[in-house]
C-alpha cells in the first residue's frame, strides 16, 4: 500500500486528499493519500521517512514550500528557480523536490484558450505562489510582467531572481491585458482589493489563484465590468495531476466528475 501526504499548517481546508483519493480509486491503485498538519520542526523527520521508503510522496503547501528545501537532496530546475517545492518523491535513493504549480498554472490558462504570448500581465502579490506564476508566464512568452505588492520590499526581493519584472507601487495600475490576484485577499468573503475599475477598460482577463470562494469580489467586480474571469480551481487540479503523474506514472483524467468533486 503506497502512502501519500499533503503537509501544511493549517491543513484542514486542503482538498488534495479528496482529489488524489478519487484518482487512486479510479485507477485501481493500492494507495492512500492523507493530510498532515505539521510544525516546521517536524519537516526533517518526515523527509527522512521518504528516504526510508515509508512515505511514497508528499505534497507541500503553505507555509512550507520554501522551508522544506534544506532537507531535500535535489531540486528540479523549476523548484530551483522558484525556490518553491510542492511535490516530493524518491528516485534512485535521492529525495527530489519538484514544483508542479508552474505546470498547473500553464495548463489552466491553456484550458481557457487565452494566449499569453505578447501580453502585458500585472501580478498582485509577492507571496509563495508568485514565483511559479512568473516562470509560467515567461514560459508562455508574456511580453511584460508587472508586479505589485503591499510590502514593496518583498516585490524588490523577487526582482533579484526575476530581473525582467517591473515593480509597480501598490494601488497603481499600469496598462495591462491580464491581471493575476496572487495575494490571499479574497479568501474571506468580505475582503476586497481596491482597484479603480473606471481606469480599467473591459475585455481584460482577470485571474484569481483563489478558488474557494469560487468568485472572489475581485472576480465579481471584473465580471460586472465586462471582463473575462477565471478562478484557481483548474490550476489546483492540474498541479495535482502533475504530482500524481510523477508518483504513479499515470496521467489521471480531469473530467466533469473531478470538477464536481471540488464544488
Ligand atoms: P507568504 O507571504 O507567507 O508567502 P502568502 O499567503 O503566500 O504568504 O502571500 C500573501 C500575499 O498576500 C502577500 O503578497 C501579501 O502581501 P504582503 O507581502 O504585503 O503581506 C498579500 N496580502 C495579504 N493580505 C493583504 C492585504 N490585506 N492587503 C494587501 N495584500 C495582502
Amino acid at each position: 500500500m503506497k502512502k501519500f501526504f499533503v503537509i501544511g499548517n493549517p491543513i484542514e481546508h486542503s482538498l488534495s486528499p479528496k482529489l488524489h483519493n478519487y484518482w487512486i480509486k479510479s485507477n485501481n491503485l493500492k494507495a492512500v493519500y492523507d493530510k498532515k498538519k505539521l510544525d516546521i520542526s517536524e519537516l526533517e523527520y518526515l523527509i527522512k521517512e521518504v528516504k526510508e521508503k515509508k512515505i511514497d510522496g508528499i505534497n507541500v503547501t503553505v507555509p512550507f514550500k520554501n522551508s522544506v528545501i534544506p532537507f531535500l537532496d535535489k531540486l528540479s530546475s523549476e523548484a530551483q528557480k522558484t525556490q518553491s517545492v510542492n511535490t516530493i518523491h524518491l528516485k534512485d535513493g535521492i529525495v527530489i523536490g519538484d514544483n508542479t504549480d508552474i505546470e498547473g498554472f500553464k495548463l489552466a490558462i491553456k484550458n481557457t484558450n487565452y494566449d499569453i504570448a505578447g501580453k502585458n500581465i500585472l501580478i498582485l502579490g509577492a507571496g509563495g505562489v508568485s514565483p511559479s506564476i512568473i516562470v509560467a508566464l515567461n514560459n508562455m512568452n508574456a511580453k511584460k510582467i508587472f508586479l505589485s505588492n503591499r510590502t514593496q520590499s518583498k516585490a524588490e526581493n523577487l526582482k533579484k531572481t526575476f530581473n525582467e519584472i517591473e515593480i509597480i507601487e501598490w494601488g497603481k495600475i499600469p496598462d495591462f491585458d491580464m491581471i493575476v490576484n496572487a495575494t490571499s485577499l479574497g479568501l474571506k468573503k468580505d475582503e476586497n482589493i481596491v482597484l479603480d475599475y473606471s481606469k480599467i477598460s473591459s475585455e481584460k482577463f482577470f485571474y484569481d489563484v483563489t478558488y474557494n470562494p469560487s468568485e472572489t469580489n475581485f472576480l465579481k467586480s471584473a465580471k460586472r465590468n465586462g471582463n473575462k474571469i477565471e478562478n484557481g480551481k483548474k490550476m489546483f487540479i492540474y498541479q495535482a495531476q502533475a504530482s500524481f503523474k510523477i508518483w504513479n506514472n499515470i496521467e489521471p483524467k480531469v473530467d466533469d466528475k473531478v470538477m464536481e468533486l471540488l464544488n
